[in-house]
């Protein structure tokens, strides 16, 4: 059994995760396990993007595999089905009809200033302008022109939509998402404004801590699931041995205090990994390791990885080998999500204006 049927009087929580491969911790600090705590008192939905996958290159045998690590993990993180709603966004009618009509409302150069376009712009060789509300196209970057699709470039609106065809009230996000919400949020103004009332105002909800995981490798960039080098990121499956080289090779600061500083990246960022794991404060681990070396807070560090992902790695072991029972989570999911996305979706071309169908 899953959660089949929504319950309109709860807030309605939405938020989605790329399948791109394995969730990093900082998917899973930042993210999934924050998604978990709301289950009781919200109506949950959470999307498995695979629309948005392939605006960057992808490979289709191993997003459809991906789709289904990702919900495995999803469950296993903590995401009870039969408490909230797990679906594939290409699963459901509206996202993408959603996404068109917000489209038409949007200024590129709103596009063109969203600070992930612009990395993911420049990971493929284009350079931004000192012009900060363009991207200019250098001749430097004009092979990589061709390799730069639309798709990318309207990213922001497709998740516009995924919040909006829910209403949602509530979206829980880390920090790196917080300009796309705030474009969400605009696009809501507007339609409201040009059209009547019909969206709700999503608000973002980001963590206390875990909003930022940053990479081990280096510290001043986010941990990300697409990182090329192997000790830079750690994933929620990760076996203990793994975790361990990871941790001990992670970049830490000159001198030897532990202490949460701003010219100390590397020892701030596992001081925030312990403190989102223990849910110590900051302040009580600074005291806790003073006088303590770097490998005292990397032996522990790596044994409280180790302890809180053995059951998320244990439990999807399990799932990954039920095909079946993933593929039925996700119909549940994509049968109640459908429901509510309709609603919205037809209330939405009455007021644009489009014609009903006539059903004869
Ligand atoms: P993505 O991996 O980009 O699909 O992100 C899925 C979710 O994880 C989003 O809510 C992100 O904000 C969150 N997230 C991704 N990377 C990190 C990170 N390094 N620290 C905290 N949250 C993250
Ligand atoms: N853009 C988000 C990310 O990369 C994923 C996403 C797509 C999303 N649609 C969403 C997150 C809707 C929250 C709500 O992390």
């Amino acid at each position: 059994m899953t959660a089949s049927t929504p319950n309109t009087e709860k807030p309605v929580i939405l938020s989605c995760a790329q399948p791109s491969g394995m969730l990093t911790l900082g998917n899973y600090l930042g993210a999934v396990r924050n998604w978990s705590e709301m289950l009781e008192k919200s109506e949950c939905f959470f999307g498995i993007v695979d629309l948005h996958a392939i605006t960057t290159p992808s490979q289709p045998a191993k997003l459809r595999q991906n789709v289904y690590e990702c919900v495995a993990q999803y469950i296993a993180s903590g995401l009870d089905p039969e408490k909230c709603h797990q679906f594939v966004q290409s699963h459901v009618i509206g996202h993408t009809e959603l996404a068109w009509i917000l489209t038409c409302i949007t200024p590129i150069g709103e596009l063109q200033r969203m600070t992930q376009f612009k990395d993911k712009a420049a990971k493929l060789g284009f350079k931004s302008s000192d012009d900060p509300e363009d991207i200019k196209f250098t001749h430097a970057g004009a092979r990589a022109q061709a390799s730069i699709n639309a798709g990318l470039l309207c990213y922001p609106v497709l998740m516009a939509a995924d919040i909006l065809l829910y209403n949602a009230d509530l979206v829980p996000v880390g920090e790196d998402q917080r300009q796309h919400l705030e474009l969400c949020r605009d696009l809501a103004q507007k339609f409201n404004h040009q059209y009547s009332e019909t969206f709700t105002i999503p608000k973002p909800y980001m963590p206390k801590t875990g909003s930022r995981i940053m990479s081990l490798a280096d510290p001043t960039k986010k941990m990300s699931k697409s990182d090329e080098n192997e000790r830079a990121s750690l994933y929620i499956l990760d076996k203990p041995d793994q975790i361990k080289k990871k941790i001990s090779s992670a970049v830490t600061d000159s001198g030897s205090d532990i202490k949460a500083d701003e010219n100390k990246p590397g020892v701030t960022n596992l001081l925030g990994i312990h403190s989102a794991l223990s849910n110590k404060t900051v302040e009580e681990l600074e005291e806790h390791f003073s006088g303590k070396g770097y490998g005292v807070l990397k032996n522990e560090l790596t044994e409280l990885i180790s302890e809180s992902l053995k059951p998320v790695r244990e439990k999807y072991d399990d799932l990954i080998k039920d095909k079946k029972y993933l593929k039925s989570v996700l119909r549940q999911g994509a049968e109640t999500a459908q429901k509510r996305a309709y609603k919205i979706l037809g209330k939405v071309y009455r007021k644009v204006g489009f014609p009903e169908r006539d059903r004869g």
